[in-house]
């Protein structure tokens, strides 16, 4: 063990409130997210409700799933709305050509999703077809899905079976429009984003929270394109532009191409290199929000991080297009130092989706294909440990001491992270510690309110490699924290090796 870190907060002081839309979640049609994933249809042996798994529903509950998005990804740009409606066995097959290569039969359409949204609790993000649709067929699935009354649109839904429109609170323009979504000059897709845009309409009270395709990784001049074509200087809290918010996407990754590194078979090197690269999302998130606050110094306009995550070599034997992969100890950490940057950054970024949901790529949750059993991975176990810091307000941490660092190619990572926020009468802290084999002691230097108790958890593992499979469902699971200490100011907490830790604090009122 070194030196004790200290790590200050101030209870009185909270900032701005983490939504709790940045534990948000993505589901796309690709592999076996929503085939497989969320959906096995009515007749399968899987215990389903009308067709969608019960045991997915019942884990994404429990850690209180607030949003999700969907169908895509780079499918949603060549998505047709209308061949997802009407009954299942005469909708148009497809093929998607973006992942595998397979035959799409659209038997998870709009009706679906929207009852998938309905069973989790969860707000619905559907992201619209800029690439290969037009204004017309996106203006009327919004009319489709939200709009009252009499209309075409909400006339066909009631034929399908549903009278009462759905609330729809946010809107994607399109995906990755500088690449998948029509490979588009930043100007070009600027103007298409105000068009497409203005005819996403607020239906009878449905107000829609408009959301830009944005940039990729450090694409800051992307991001400034998008800024200056909504003049917004000077706009209020409340923007009247065309969007609201436009979107980020950084995957964490050890390479490039089908050479992105192994899921389960890494060393200490590879595994150094993939927190250094996630890190980076600190320097991503505070670059893109500084570009940001020039056009718009209320911070009026959101920064969705819609796609984030992992991306690893597919499992072997699976379809290269499925993105397949397995789920370690060291995803479970990339999750936590996102989550700190989300913290630290709520008053920019509203919101953050996860990718994905289901048996793709960063997955909460893998499915068996061959038993059908459910496993929670362990990023799964961060989301849940997670839960105290949706809707609280964010305080800040400052770590005091000599911080431990680890060289990595070259550069620092630091490998102590922190977060923290309150809400009611409690706070959350997390701390994370990076480094492979060196326990940690940090002292929770806690300023400015009393507290009455603690609670803590610990998700760690003997090897950063672990996981869990159906064979081993529980391999890598959080467990109560015994190593936490009263301290002359608020608490000592152990942090063993390659840990995620939290300390839930009862407060006395103020
Ligand atoms: O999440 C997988 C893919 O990654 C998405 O479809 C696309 O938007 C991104 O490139």
């Amino acid at each position: 063990t070194t030196a004790p870190i200290h790590a200050v907060v101030n209870l009185d002081l909270p900032g701005p409130t983490i939504s709790r839309h940045v534990y948000g979640h993505f589901a796309e049609h690709l592999g076996r997210c929503i085939y497989d994933g969320f959906w096995v249809g009515e007749d399968s042996t899987v215990p389903n409700v009308g067709g969608i798994r019960a045991d997915v529903v019942e884990a994404l509950r429990a850690i209180a799933i607030p949003n999700l998005r969907w169908p895509g990804g780079c499918f949603a740009d060549e998505y047709h709305w209308k061949d997802g409606i009407g009954p299942r066995e005469q909708r148009p097959r497809m093929v998607n050509t973006h992942w595998g290569n397979v035959e799409e039969n659209n038997h998870f359409g709009t009706h679906e999703f929207m009852a998938l949204c309905e069973l989790l609790g969860a707000d619905p993000y559907v992201n619209g077809n800029v690439g290969s649709g037009t204004v017309r067929e996106m203006s009327e699935w919004v009319e489709y899905l939200t709009r009252d009354g009499d209309s075409p649109m909400a006339a066909l839904r009631k034929a399908n079976g549903r009278d009462r429109p759905w609330r729809v609170p946010f809107w994607g323009i399109g995906n990755e429009a500088w690449g998948c979504g029509g490979n588009m000059r930043a100007e070009a897709y600027a103007d298409l984003a105000r068009r497409y845009a203005t005819f996403v309409r607020d239906h009878d009270g449905n107000q829609v929270y408009r959301i830009a395709a944005g940039a990729n990784t450090d694409d800051y001049a992307w991001t400034e394109t998008l800024m200056k074509t909504l003049n917004c200087l000077g706009c209020s809290r409340q923007p009247k532009g065309p969007f609201q918010a436009l979107s980020l996407h950084y995957y964490t990754h050890n390479g490039e191409g089908a050479k992105r590194g192994t899921a389960t078979r890494f060393t200490t090197d590879d595994y150094y290199l993939t927190m250094l690269r996630a890190r980076h999302i600190e320097e991503l998130v505070r670059g893109h929000a500084a570009v940001m606050d020039c056009y718009d110094p209320h911070r009026a306009i959101g920064l969705v991080v819609d796609e984030w995550g992992t991306w690893w070599d597919v499992e072997e034997g699976t379809n290269p297009g499925f993105l397949h992969q397995q789920n370690t100890m060291r995803d479970a950490l990339v999750a936590a130092v996102h989550f700190d940057v989300f913290h630290r950054f709520a008053g920019r970024v509203v919101m953050a989706n996860i990718a994905q949901t289901v048996n793709v790529l960063q997955a909460m949750l893998l499915t068996d294909e061959r038993t059908g059993a459910l496993v929670r991975t362990p990023t799964y176990h961060v989301f849940a440990m997670n839960t105290g810091h949706h809707d609280a307000r964010a305080l800040t941490v400052h770590l005091r001491g000599d911080l431990p660092r680890v060289d990595v190619e070259g550069a620092e990572l630091s490998v102590l992270s922190a977060s923290a926020s309150t809400k009611d009468d409690s706070a959350l802290v997390s701390l994370t510690n990076l480094h492979a084999t060196q326990a940690q002691t940090v002292v929770l230097d806690l300023r400015g309110r009393e507290f009455t108790g603690h609670e803590a958890h610990l998700l760690t593992a003997r090897s950063l490699t672990d996981h869990n499979s159906a064979e081993n469902p529980d391999g890598v699971v959080p467990t109560p924290h015994t190593g936490v200490r009263t301290h002359a100011r608020g608490l000592e907490v152990d942090l063993p090796p390659h840990a995620y830790v939290t300390v839930r604090l009862r407060l006395t009122a103020i």
